[in-house]
C-alpha cells in the first residue's frame, strides 16, 4: 500500500502537464492537427504561427468557406476552437516563447538544388525552425517533429537547440502525421494509431507522457504507441512507400488487364478479398498524386543508396517509376484513341485536385496529363469543384514545359462542367469528385463533338450507362 502512494507521488511529480503548445506551420497538416487538438483539449491554449501572412489571414477570415483548406468538417472544428482556445498569427517568436511544447510542421519538399537535387527531402525549412527555436526560448522546451522527416534527423535538431549556450532543457520527439487529404479531421478523431518516438531516458520519457496525455483526451491509450526516436520516424516514411506501392501494384496490373480483357475491378476485389493482403489502396487509378508519397519515397531511396544499399533503393524507386508510367500511358492512349492527335482539339477535363475532398494539387495527376496533351497541341478546359484557377496555371508553370503565355493559350478553365463539355472532342476525368457521377450526361452527350470520348482515370462511372446514351467509354484496366 505505503509502496503504492510511493509510486504515485513520484508518477505525479514528474508528469509534465502541458497548458500552452506552440505549432509552426499552418499548412495542411499544422491547421488541421492543431485545430483538432485545440478542440479536444480545451485547457490547452494553441498558438498556430507561420511566416506566409497570407495564409494566416485565411485562417482568420470570418467567412469559414474561405479558410486556405477545403477539408470536409474543417470549418465546424475551427469555428468551435478559433479565438476560445485556438490562434493563428505570424508572431513565431512569441508563440515560441510562451509555448512548453512546440510542432514543427512545415513543408519538407523534394530539394530542386543542389546535392540531392530532386532526390533528397529539403530540410532548410525544419533547420530555419531549429534555429529560431534556439535563439527565442528561455524556458525548457519539448520540440516535436510533426513533420516527415529523413530518420535521424532529430540528431540535427538536437545539434542546434544543443549549442544555444542559454542553459535551456530541449527534449525531441518524433510524432509523425498520419492523415489524408479529404478524410483529415475523421483520421484525426479516430487514428489508427498514434506514434511518439523520444530519447530512452528519464526525461525522453516524461516528454512522450506528456505528448501521449494530449491524445488521450480522445484517443485510446492502447492506440498511443511509444518508440525510440529513430524508428518512428522511419515508421512514416515507409508507410507512405508501403501505401503507394499498393497503388503502382495494382496500376501495373491494370496495364495487363487492358491487354488480356482481365477487369482490374474484378481482380482487385479477388485479391483483396484475402484477409492477409485487405482491399484497401487496391482502387487503380490514372497514378497516385499528393505532396507525401513521391517526396518520401525518393527521400527513401535517396536515404538508401546513400547507405549503400542500391537494391533496396531500385526496389522503392520502381514505385515511382511505375507511377510516371501509368500517367504517361494515359495520356498516350487518350491519343492514341482520338485517331494519333489531339492537335486543336478541345478535351474537357473533369478535376484537377490529386484526390476529392480536398482543394490540394501537389503532383496531381491532372497536371501531367494535362501537360503530355498539350505537347501534342490539345485545347484543354478544366473544372474542378474547388481548384482556384490560379492554382492549375501555377501547377503547370512550375512543370516549366513551355512558357506562362503558351500555358494560358492552350489551357482554359470553366466553373460551369457542362460548358466545360460543350464541343469537346473527348472527356477526361482525373479526380473522382462525387458530384460527377450525378451530372446530365445525355445534355453533356448532346453538346459534344462525336464521336463522343470519354476517359475515365479514376473508374467511377457506369460504363454501361454511358454506352447506351452512345459515349465512347475508356476506363483504366477494363
Ligand atoms: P504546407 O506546405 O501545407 O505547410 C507548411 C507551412 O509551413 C507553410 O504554410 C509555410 O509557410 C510554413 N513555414 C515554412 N517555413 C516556416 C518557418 N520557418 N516558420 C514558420 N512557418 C514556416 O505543408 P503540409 O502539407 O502541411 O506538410 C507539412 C509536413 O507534414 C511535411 O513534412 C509533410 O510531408 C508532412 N505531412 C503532410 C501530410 C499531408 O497530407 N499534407 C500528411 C502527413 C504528413
Ligand atoms: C497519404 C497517406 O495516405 C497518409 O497516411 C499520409 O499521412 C499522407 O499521404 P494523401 O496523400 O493525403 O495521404 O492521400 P491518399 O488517400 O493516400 O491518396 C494519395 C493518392 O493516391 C491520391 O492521388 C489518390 O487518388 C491515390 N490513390 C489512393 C489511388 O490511386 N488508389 C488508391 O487505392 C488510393
Amino acid at each position: 500500500m505505503r509502496m503504492d502512494i510511493d509510486i504515485n507521488n513520484i508518477i505525479i511529480k514528474k508528469m509534465k502537464k502541458i497548458t500552452n503548445i506552440c505549432c509552426i506551420g499552418a499548412g495542411y497538416v499544422g491547421g488541421p492537427t492543431m485545430a483538432v487538438i485545440a478542440q479536444k483539449c480545451p485547457e490547452i491554449e494553441v498558438n498556430v504561427v507561420d511566416i506566409n501572412q497570407q495564409r494566416i489571414n485565411e485562417w482568420n477570415n470570418i467567412d469559414l468557406d474561405n479558410l486556405p483548406i477545403y477539408e470536409p468538417g474543417l470549418k465546424e472544428v475551427i469555428a468551435e476552437s478559433r479565438n476560445r482556445n485556438l490562434f493563428f498569427s505570424t508572431n513565431v517568436a512569441k508563440g515560441i516563447g510562451e509555448a512548453e511544447m512546440i510542432f514543427i510542421s512545415v513543408n519538407t519538399p523534394t530539394k530542386t538544388y543542389g546535392k540531392g537535387k530532386g532526390m533528397a527531402a529539403d530540410l532548410k525549412y525544419i533547420e530555419l525552425c531549429a534555429r529560431q527555436i534556439a535563439m527565442v526560448a528561455k524556458t525548457d522546451k519539448i520540440v516535436v517533429e510533426k513533420s516527415t522527416l529523413p530518420v535521424r534527423t532529430a540528431e540535427t535538431i538536437r545539434e542546434i537547440l544543443k549549442n544555444t549556450g542559454n542553459g535551456v532543457n530541449f527534449q525531441i520527439l518524433s510524432n509523425p502525421e498520419f492523415l489524408a487529404e479529404g478524410t483529415a479531421i475523421a483520421d484525426l478523431y479516430n487514428a489508427d494509431r498514434v506514434l511518439i518516438g523520444g530519447e530512452q531516458t528519464s526525461e525522453g520519457k516524461i516528454a512522450m507522457d506528456a505528448l501521449t496525455e494530449i491524445y488521450a483526451h480522445w484517443l485510446p491509450r492502447e492506440r498511443i504507441l511509444q518508440t525510440n526516436v529513430w524508428s518512428s520516424e522511419l515508421s512514416k516514411l515507409t508507410a507512405n512507400a508501403f501505401l503507394a506501392q499498393r497503388i503502382s501494384s495494382i496500376n501495373s496490373l491494370s496495364a495487363l488487364c487492358e491487354k488480356t480483357e482481365a477487369n482490374i475491378e474484378e481482380v482487385a476485389r479477388a485479391i483483396g478479398s484475402d484477409s492477409r493482403i485487405g482491399s484497401k489502396f487496391l482502387k487503380s487509378s490514372v497514378g497516385f498524386g499528393g505532396s507525401c508519397f513521391q517526396k518520401d519515397i525518393l527521400n527513401l531511396v535517396y536515404i538508401c543508396r546513400n547507405l549503400g544499399l542500391n537494391e533496396v533503393a531500385d526496389y522503392w524507386e520502381q514505385v515511382i517509376i511505375m507511377n510516371n508510367y501509368q500517367k504517361k500511358r494515359f495520356a498516350d492512349k487518350i491519343i492514341a484513341t482520338l485517331f494519333n492527335t489531339v492537335s486543336g482539339k478541345k478535351i474537357a477535363f473533369l478535376g484537377w485536385a490529386f484526390k476529392k475532398d480536398t482543394n490540394d494539387t501537389r503532383e496531381t495527376a491532372a497536371m501531367y496529363v494535362a501537360d503530355y496533351l498539350m505537347d501534342d497541341l490539345a485545347n484543354i478546359m478544366v473544372y474542378d469543384p474547388k481548384v482556384k484557377p490560379e492554382q492549375m496555371f501555377a501547377d503547370l508553370n512550375y512543370l516549366n514545359t513551355r512558357n506562362p503565355e503558351q500555358n494560358k493559350a492552350q489551357l482554359n478553365t470553366s466553373t460551369d462542367p457542362y460548358d466545360t463539355s460543350k464541343d469537346a472532342h473527348a472527356i477526361v476525368i482525373l479526380t473522382e469528385w462525387d458530384e460527377f457521377i450525378n451530372y446530365d450526361w445525355h445534355k453533356i452527350f448532346d453538346s459534344m463533338m462525336k464521336p463522343a470520348f470519354i476517359f475515365d482515370g479514376r473508374n467511377i462511372m457506369d460504363r454501361e450507362k454511358l454506352e447506351l446514351i452512345g459515349f465512347k467509354y475508356f476506363g483504366i484496366g477494363k
